[in-house]
């Protein structure tokens, strides 16, 4: 088990209705976010590796959007992400994250939902 923090980033602006200028409704990633709350009620991981909404990741044309972040490990954005089928694909990466030392997610060992919208890979600070 890692004692390293660990952080899922969750884009709450993702896939906003706009009307007149302001945000109306509740956005997908809003949708995405309770999602994953709710599902990670019943995840091993849950005290481990927190779910933390946050206002846009630049890349809004690729909604829904999130990104592994934890010391010494990589750090992954991934976008694409249905909003209604994503949730469990997201935790099983997030656990297969969380058991790599360095945080690598090859392509091959990754779920489906997240084989394609990846947008960066970003190297640990050390
Ligand atoms: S609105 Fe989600 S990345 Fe910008």
């Amino acid at each position: 088990m890692s004692n390293k923090q660990h952080t899922l980033f969750v884009c709450t602006t993702c896939a906003s209705t706009w009307q007149d200028g302001k945000r109306v409704g509740e956005s997908g990633g809003q949708q995405l976010l309770q999602q994953l709350q709710e599902l990670a009620q019943n995840w091993e991981l849950r005290n481990n590796f927190p779910i933390q909404g946050v206002e846009c990741m630049s890349a809004c044309n690729r909604s829904c959007v999130i990104a592994f972040a934890a010391q010494d490990k990589l750090t992954y954005l991934f976008g694409d992400l249905p909003v209604d089928s994503s949730a469990e694909a997201i935790l099983q990466c997030a656990s297969q994250y969380y058991a790599k030392p360095d945080g690598s997610l090859p392509w091959s060992e990754r779920p489906q939902a997240l084989k394609k919208g990846i947008l960066a890979k970003i190297p640990p600070l050390n």
